[in-house]
């Protein structure tokens, strides 16, 4: 791990909710870390603190949204106030439930969940079980889960969240954009009260599910050109970047040989996660799309970024879904992105097995 960061925490189990949650969800308990135990004075307020950028992770688990969310959790930048999901690598009820999952096995069963959108905006589902397996989430033993999703829409979670958030919030959607788009349509004037939108999704090159697109947007193609013209500041972490953040068998033995279950259960996802990887590219390893989405909004210097015009194809049905990225500036028109080109393989491999090793 890099010097300069601060160290991950481990996290107990079974923590309640506190803070903003506990105003929205009506505990009335104080502010929490991430969901955890409120910590000593000491701590939370230490002058040398930064304080904790409020996001809420919407995503579709799979095997990289399963890390993002451990990511979200364990690094001490963030404040993951919700998980939301939406019908992407799996149907609406099996994204769910696996980050219910997810969030049992870490223990962090305080974290809101709520489901969202079981399809795209106009198109008929398509997911992606050749990748994730037919559970979304094929390959380790996770436990069943230990708590029930909310009963309100994800859109009505976010709404309730992020206007109870003192702070601005950071949405960061790993999945389909349908959940974000319904949100910037539903409640145009949210909007001022989030600072930024950080996705996954998108390529400057060639697609992953088409030579043309990238799964998460190509899924659902008319929510991504919303939330790329709802003219708040956004950043595409695309396959550009993403495709040089390969985690390889050897830094999944790491997590292995924490001896920990959790460290267990991810080298067992990422060695099924591998298989496709291997067979697809003939890579040692595979890319970790959706963490290295919430590792650009914890440490902003790791992904190297170029600003510029992106805009969504909608009506070609070869095309459907380019991210098509005007980086000569060639449309004359005002850039809308900010998109990841590069990173530190290493450091970002280390903030995960970091990330693994904070949980039991
Ligand atoms: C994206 O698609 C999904 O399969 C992954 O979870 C990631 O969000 C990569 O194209
Ligand atoms: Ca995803």
């Amino acid at each position: 791990m890099d010097r300069d960061e601060p160290p991950v925490q481990p996290h107990p189990n079974g923590a309640a909710a506190g803070g903003i949650l506990a105003t929205v969800l009506g505990t009335g308990k104080r502010l929490s870390v991430n969901g955890g135990p409120a910590p000593p004075a000491a701590l939370s307020y230490h002058r040398s603190m930064p304080s904790r950028t409020p996001v809420i992770l919407d995503c579709d688990p799979g095997h990289d949204d399963a890390l993002a969310i451990t990511l979200a959790l364990a690094r001490p930048e963030l404040d993951l106030l919700a998980v939301t999901t939406v019908a992407g690598n799996a149907p609406l009820e099996a994204t769910t439930r696996n980050a219910l999952r997810v969030l049992t096995l870490l223990g962090r069963t305080a974290i809101p969940v709520a489901a969202g959108a079981p399809r795209p905006l106009v198109r008929p589902l398509h997911v992606a079980v050749n990748v994730h397996g037919t559970s979304g989430l094929d390959g380790a033993d996770l436990p069943e889960p230990g708590f029930a999703a909310r009963p309100e829409h994800a859109v009505e979670l976010m709404r309730a969240l992020i206007e109870a958030s003192p702070e601005p919030v950071t949405l960061i959607p790993t999945g389909p954009l349908t959940n974000i788009a319904l949100l910037i349509r539903t409640y145009p004037r949210l909007l001022e009260r989030v600072s930024r939108i950080c996705l996954m999704g998108g390529a400057v090159g060639e697609g992953n599910v088409t030579a043309s697109a990238e799964f998460n947007i190509w899924a659902d193609p008319d929510a991504a050109a919303i939330v790329f013209e709802a003219g708040r500041p956004l950043t595409m972490i695309g396959l550009d970047v993403t495709h040089l953040a390969l985690v390889s068998a050897a830094d999944a033995a790491r997590m292995a040989a924490l001896g920990t279950r959790t460290g267990r259960v991810f080298a067992d996802l990422l060695e099924f996660f591998g298989r496709f990887h291997r067979e697809r590219y003939g890579w040692d390893g595979s890319p970790i799309h959706d963490a290295v989405a919430v590792a650009h909004v914890a440490l902003p210097g790791l992904v190297r970024t170029e600003t510029c015009r992106v805009d969504i194809e909608t009506t070609s049905e070869l095309t459907r879904g380019r991210t098509v990225a005007d980086r000569a500036g060639l449309t004359g028109r005002d850039p809308n992105a900010e998109i990841g080109l590069g990173i530190d393989r290493g450091r970002f491999v280390d903030l995960l097995v970091g990330a693994v090793a904070a949980f039991a």
